[in-house]
This record gives structure tokens, sequence and C-alpha cells, in this order.
């Protein structure tokens, strides 16, 4: 697979300078990333680019995704890009195939999943991170959410709308429902930075 021939995400392509830059302003100088939900892997290669004291380590539950992601890791040649794993947020044992990670991260990412699958893999998210994050990591979430109190905007309504209509599990979260869902695995919502075309990226920490 050349690099002109992989699948290519346009929103990907859209939204990763300000995730970037939200990112920035959220994680420390260095450390070790887990990305949940790398899809093409664009996210990926632009963040492990822009983030260079970050080890970045890309998953996907699609095993299909995992040849598209390792084409772009072995294009781009950074250092600081592990090859991607399968990893399903809903599997016990994360990563799903190979030795289980030994090591805990200092953050977890993932962009555009939950609204991209079941409403189970919130809380399966939650409680992976709570495993797999060090005592003072952090979640990072991007994405679209309804808002208690807030009107959702027209794009975001259609977006769930079209959502639901490809597949009935699917369809943009209550932010408090995710909040109950972090709750249950000890973490809440630290901060919420309003991103581009009703996006929030939120970071969210350990309760105790
Ligand atoms: C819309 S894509 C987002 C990709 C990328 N994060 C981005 O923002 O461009 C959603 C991704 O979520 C992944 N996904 C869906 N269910 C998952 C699960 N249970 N565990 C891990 N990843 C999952 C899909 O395989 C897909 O790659």
């Amino acid at each position: 697979m050349t690099e002109t021939d992989l699948p290519f995400s346009p929103a990907a392509e859209r939204n990763q300078q300000p995730i970037l830059d939200a990112l920035r302003q959220v994680l420390p100088e260095r450390g070790s990333a887990l990305e949940v939900a790398s899809g093409t892997g664009q996210h990926a290669v632009f963040l492990a680019t822009g983030l260079p004291h970050w080890r970045w380590q890309p998953t996907d539950q699609d095993p299909a995704m995992l040849p598209v992601i390792a084409a772009r890791r072995a294009a781009c040649g950074l250092p600081n890009l592990r090859a991607p794993l399968r990893l399903d947020v809903r599997a016990d044992v994360w990563p799903v195939e190979g030795p289980a990670f030994a090591e805990p991260f200092d953050a977890v990412f993932c962009a555009n999943m939950l609204h991209i699958a079941p409403w189970e893999a919130c809380g399966a998210l939650m409680r992976g991170a709570a495993r797999h994050l060090t005592p003072a990591g952090i979640l990072i979430t991007y994405g679209p959410y309804f808002e208690e109190g807030v009107a959702p905007s027209e794009g975001n309504r259609r977006f769930d709308a079209s959502l639901r209509d490809t597949n009935p599990a699917w369809g943009l979260r209550r932010l408090q429902a995710v909040e109950n869902q972090a709750a249950l695995a000890g973490l809440a919502l630290h901060s919420r930075v309003p991103m581009p075309a009703n996006n929030l990226l939120l970071v969210w920490a350990r309760t105790a």
C-alpha cells in the first residue's frame, strides 16, 4: 500500500491542528500516550510529530486499520511512534493480541469513538483508561457531545440522526451520561475545551 492509496479521513485532516494545539496546553512536555481508536492513523502521525517528546502507541479494534496505520508509520519514520496494536476497549485485557501493556501511560487519547461505537464502549473506555493510566495520568476524549442546558447545533443534531440511521447503537452521547460512566471507573471531568465545529476536547482525571 502506498501512502496515496491509504484510507484517508478529511475530518482528521481538518481537526488535527486544533487537537494538537489543545493537547500542547493540557499535556506535560514529555510522556507516553496510548491512542485508542486510531482509525486511519493520521492523528497518530500528526500528533507524534507535533509532540516529539511523547512516545505514541496507536491502536484500533478493526484489524483492517492496523496495516493502514503501520504504512503511515513506515512512511513517516518517526522514532516516537510505535507499531499499531489491536485494542478493543471492551476487552478485559488491553491490547487484544500480544503481551498486555507492562507500563502505565501518562495519557490515553481517544478521538471520535464514543459516538461511533455501542454505548458499552464508553464505560469500557473509562475502566480501561483507569487500569492503564499512571496515578496522575489523564484521559482525553475528543468529539461532539450533547450537553445539558446547551442547545445542540443543527450540525450535531443532523450528525446524530445520520449516525443512528447507519447503526441504531451509535449516536452522540450526553455528556452527563459519559460523566456517570467515568465516575464508576474513578475518573472525573477535569477540563472542557471547546473545539471547532461544535466538538469538545475533554480531559478526565482520577478522582482520588
Ligand atoms: C470515526 S473513527 C475515528 C478515528 C480517529 N480517532 C479519528 O478521529 O479520525 C472511529 C474508530 O473507532 C474504532 N472503534 C470502534 N469501536 C471500538 C472499540 N470497541 N474499541 C476500540 N476502537 C473502536 C473504529 O474501529 C474506528 O477506527
